[in-house]
């Protein structure tokens, strides 16, 4: 989704700077670029549509120039197009914006009223209009940017540059995230980290409602009533991703075939000395329920801890996507506990159900992979993966690092509550101290996956079923599929089938199927007996060796207990996804229209 650099230095040459920070911001997934800076007391814009490739061919980065902002696209309001492109430039105001300015017709409107005519269909150009139009009225930059905030409704990261000042980059910001980093002679500004990592991984976090003026030599911050405040420095531990893609064709193939190890990294502290290092995860035994609130692949993996918690720890569990929770009518209730998940951190609709639940003086846990992003910093506890980056749109390898925690916490749990006996957790945690053998056991079968993905990349349509477990891991196998190889793919409750969907199963439609759960295993064999009477082309994927059928592709995995069972079982999915997307000629690590970071609602 959208992604802002900024940089302003003594030196005099930003635009290569702008540049390698628009790239690091390309794994987010956007439609257009733009950069604009000062050259010769005027501002330059340059934009393009598509690529950051495209921008870098339009701009001659030998260019020299101390100060600019640039800009990837993700479209909400308008087309992706050079006019809505940022930056946008409206009288004395030039601007770059992530979030959005909800009420943004009504300011036009005023706007318009006022003589102001809008090019693009953006609500980033109306609000640079309201921010010159305060200018105009007050002449001073302080009211100009209390009043926008006053005015603005909604979300937004700003970055604008006044015609007249050739050596400030001003900042607001509120619910979209921005840091400002400290480089040598330079300073940077930017909604991700990883945008300004290659020069300083030391920064400030610019909070809700604050704004900021940042020249080479000196960054000022104020609160949203023209105070000046005094910020902490942080400092950024993780590396950049200097490995790149290495041999792997795609960013999600490294990713998948990494989860070998990432898994382990991820749990190791809390399975290597046993059941003591299990209690070192959070004491869940004074709360009645456990609500879960996430979005996409991170819901999935909710699900399966649901599943997992209610089984085998006897406690009530919700999972809500976040985009529900945040306008639902919830019980808000002491006795619960809120567990978020969020690869990134930053995704709105998570962040907003965050809020909510503080709001209400509430208990909150993250299951979180970028450390100090805005979710991280929200949850009264965290608990990190160590998957590293994830580049590729498509979630991997922090789905199984969020699972295997996940399931550990309900481990934990089921000891506390006395459901699990020592010797059962004992035998699970020796699961996990191999879960890497696990893993790089089905990473083995790629020519099995592969000519399954074959068959599949004919077809415009793919069904996933399964029961309890099942049903949750063929949801995300699911969504690998559509994701990434645009095949309309859905996930069904086995027994759903037959209410609906069946009538869509015609020769040779693809139906895949999870079935790791004894107990039901044989109920779902059924199911695939019916699809296969209408045709179906059906494969099973499966650790019941008593399972055999010569019309069914069968893909065999090993027996775990039902803890590692999600963890295992994903993996040839994502791989049937991939190799199906690949044959496709997809853009597989940055499917169209998908973004990783989600950060508007
Ligand atoms: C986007 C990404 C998904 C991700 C979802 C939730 O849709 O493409 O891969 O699962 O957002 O993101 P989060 O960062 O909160 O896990």
């Amino acid at each position: 989704m959208c992604g802002i650099v900024g940089a302003v230095s003594t030196k005099e040459k930003i635009l290569p700077i702008l540049l390698d920070g628009l790239y690091a911001l390309e794994y987010r997934g956007y439609d257009s670029a733009g950069v604009s800076y000062f050259k010769d007391k005027k501002i330059k814009i340059i934009k393009a549509k598509g690529k950051v490739k495209h921008l870098e061919d339009k701009i001659n980065s030998e260019e020299k120039t101390t100060i600019g902002i640039a800009h990837t696209r993700w479209a909400t309001h308008g087309e992706a197009n050079t006019v809505n492109a940022h930056p946008h430039q409206v009288k004395h105001i030039t601007l770059v914006h992530n979030g959005i300015i909800e009420n943004f017709l009504e300011l036009k409107e005023m706007l318009e009223k006022e003589g102001y005519t809008f090019k693009s269909k953006t609500d980033t150009e109306v609000a640079g209009a309201l921010l010159d139009y305060y200018y105009q009225t007050t002449k001073d930059i302080d009211e100009t940017i209390k009043k926008f905030m006053s005015k603005a409704v909604g979300s937004y990261a700003i970055l604008f540059l006044l015609d007249n000042d050739d050596t400030s980059i001003y900042v607001l910001k509120k619910e979209s995230p921005m840091i400002i980093g400290l480089g040598q002679h330079l300073n940077l500004i930017a909604s991700d980290i990883q945008a300004i990592l290659k020069y300083t991984n030391t920064y400030y976090l610019v909070g809700d409602l604050e704004y900021a003026k940042v020249k080479a030599n000196e960054i000022t911050f104020y609160n949203k009533d023209g105070n000046e405040i005094t910020k902490d420095v942080k400092t950024y531990q993780e590396q950049g991703d200097e490995l790149g893609k290495g041999s792997y064709k795609h960013y999600m193939l490294k990713e998948i075939e990494e989860q070998k190890d990432t898994v382990y990294k991820t749990i190791k502290k809390y399975i290597n000395k046993g059941i003591n290092s299990l209690l070192e995860l959070p004491d869940l035994t004074k709360y009645k329920e456990i609500n879960i609130v996430a979005c996409g692949t991170a819901m999935h993996a909710g699900l399966i801890a649901k599943y997992l918690f209610q089984e085998f720890t006897n406690t009530r569990c919700h999972v809500y996507l976040a985009s529900e929770y945040r306008y639902q009518n919830n019980f808000f209730s002491k006795n619960t506990l809120t567990i978020f998940i969020s690869q990134s951190g930053e995704t709105a609709d998570t962040l907003a159900a965050l809020k909510l639940v503080n709001a209400n003086n509430l208990d909150s846990l993250g299951i979180i992979n970028v450390k100090e992003s805005s979710i991280a910093r929200g949850v009264q506890k965290v608990l990190y993966l160590e998957t590293g980056k994830e580049i590729a749109v498509a979630s991997t390898k922090a789905y199984t690092a969020q699972v295997a925690l996940l399931s550990l916490l309900v481990l934990s749990h089921g000891y506390r509550k006395k459901l699990l006996s020592k010797e059962e957790v004992e035998d699970i945690l020796a699961e996990f101290n191999n879960v890497s053998t696990y893993i790089k056991q089905v990473l083995l079968a790629k020519d099995k996956y592969q000519s399954i993905a074959k068959e599949i990349s004919q077809e415009e349509n793919a069904f996933y079923i399964g029961r309890g477990l099942d049903y949750y891991i063929s949801m995300e196998g699911s969504l690998k599929l559509k994701e990434i190889s645009y095949i309309h793919s859905e996930a069904l409750a086995a027994g759903e089938l037959k209410h609906g969907t069946i009538s869509l199963i015609r020769k040779g439609t693809p139906v895949i199927a999870c079935a790791t759960d004894k107990k039901i295993n044989s109920k779902t064999v059924s199911n695939l007996e019916e699809v296969l009477a209408r045709g179906a082309k059906v494969y099973l994927l499966t650790d019941d060796i008593t399972i055999t059928n010569d019309s069914f592709t069968i893909v065999r995995v090993p027996f775990t207990s039902s803890f590692l069972k999600a963890i295992i079982a994903v993996i040839p999915l994502q791989l049937i996804a991939y190799y199906t997307a690949d044959l496709r000629g997809t853009d597989i690590d940055k499917p169209k229209n998908l973004a990783k970071s989600v950060t508007v609602e």
